[in-house]
């Protein structure tokens, strides 16, 4: 499709194929795919490190192979001292994705990528060790002054998480859902943060900055922040009735309800939903929130089928009922797609071409220029 065929539909690149990419396929009709392999079978039957690993390496690993890959991980969950002061001098008002895109953009001062890239697959392994932390530790420094350490017996990252965040052993089940919604998070195409990812990658910068870029695009909530605000939508009402009736209010006065509608995906769904539903439902669906979430859920499917639940909306109450803070939850988006970002790095690094598209000028005709004094 042109550009002007493409524009005429709804811009945002809708429709342009920008790129060729091995990694994943969504909303061609086949389903979401890593590689080939369908994300409801990655997400029932693996853990995330098995799909972090597959999109590093572009294969699943065997179990010898995954205890390594584990391990190497683990061990890189500590922070320098001059990381630590860095995270210390940055307010608890911060918004903990400029948190996080402070601390990825430190890493490249002071842990820098070689220049022929040749570390990168140490990097990548770096950022899915310490991303955790880096949150974890700077959220009970500035909210209880207390500088936690990196020591855990949890070999997950999502355990890891867990743990850290709450200072208790994590509930197994909390881990099974935290597991999922990592998988499902973990990589979805050429999405805005990706595409960002790829397009300071193909200008031979480093992995750092790639990433450091792609987290400012997922802050926006139109992509990854659309879980936070997800939350907040469903938190605004205190009764099934009332959400019934702030949504049509909302649909009648074209105000976005976050959570639902996608690019890629239309009547048919992001299947990524269903599969964190699940989660939800068990860890909290008794609960009004849940409640609440489906009825929003159920009018939406009624008004608006066109615009289908999204993997965020209910990661947000599957998130809450772990104990969460809502702030911190596309923070948890980040250490996910981290795995997708550095795949697509590394894909754009593999065969790269500087990715510079054109625009189709709108611009005033040439015209005569008039110097300063006699303007
Ligand atoms: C993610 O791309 C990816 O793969 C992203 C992601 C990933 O894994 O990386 O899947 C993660 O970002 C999921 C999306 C999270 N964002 C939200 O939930 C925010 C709410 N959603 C909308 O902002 C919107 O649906 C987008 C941004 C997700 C997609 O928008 P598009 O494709 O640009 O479509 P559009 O904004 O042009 O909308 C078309 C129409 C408009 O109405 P009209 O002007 O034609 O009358 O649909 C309406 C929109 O107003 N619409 C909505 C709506 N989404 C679109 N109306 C109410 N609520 C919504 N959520």
């Amino acid at each position: 499709m042109s550009m002007s065929e493409a524009k005429k539909k709804t811009g945002g690149l809708a429709g342009v194929v920008a790129g060729e990419s091995a990694i994943c396929t969504c909303g061609l009709g086949n389903g979401l795919n890593y590689y080939g392999y369908a994300i409801e079978d990655l997400a029932n039957h693996a853990e995330f490190e098995e799909i972090a690993f597959l999109l590093q390496y572009a294969q699943l690993p065997n179990s010898k192979e995954l205890e390594e890959y584990k391990n190497k991980i683990i061990a890189q969950r500590e922070l320098s001292e001059n990381l630590k002061t860095i995270l210390k001098a940055i307010p608890k008002e911060t918004h903990p994705m400029n948190l996080m895109q402070t601390a990825v953009a430190a890493l490249g001062a002071l842990e820098a990528e070689k220049e022929d890239f040749s570390n990168q697959d140490e990097k990548i392994i770096r950022l899915l060790g310490i991303l955790p932390s880096v949150l974890c530790y700077w959220h009970h420094f500035v909210h209880f002054g207390k500088e936690i350490d990196f020591n855990s017996n949890q070999k997950s990252i999502a355990g890891y998480f867990l743990e850290k965040l709450q200072e208790q052993d994590p509930k197994e089940d909390f881990i099974k859902a935290m597991q999922c919604s990592l998988i499902l998070y973990a990589e979805h195409e050429f999405n805005a943060s990706t595409f960002t990812a790829r397009t300071c990658a193909s200008t031979k910068s480093d992995i750092f900055s790639a990433v450091a870029a792609a987290i400012g695009a997922l802050r926006g909530p139109l992509h990854g922040g659309a879980n936070e605000a997800a939350m907040g939508l469903i938190e605004s009402f205190s009764s099934v009735e009332e959400a019934i009736e702030g949504v049509n209010r909302k649909l009648e006065n074209k105000e976005l309800l976050m959570g639902f509608g996608h690019r890629v995906y239309g009547l048919g769904g992001d299947p990524r939903n269903a599969l964190i539903k699940v989660w939800s439902k068990h860890l909290g669906g008794e609960t009004l929130i849940f409640k609440v979430s489906e009825a929003i859920e159920n009018l939406m499917k009624e008004k608006k089928p066109n615009l289908p639940p999204n993997a965020d909306f209910y990661s947000a109450s599957a998130y809450h009922f772990m104990g969460i803070p809502t702030a911190y939850f596309t923070p948890i988006f980040i250490m996910s797609r981290v795995s997708g970002w550095c795949a697509h790095i590394k894909e754009q690094r593999a065969n790269n071409k500087l990715i510079r598209p054109s625009s189709e000028y709108i611009g005033p005709s040439p015209r005569k220029f008039i110097k300063i004094q006699d303007r």
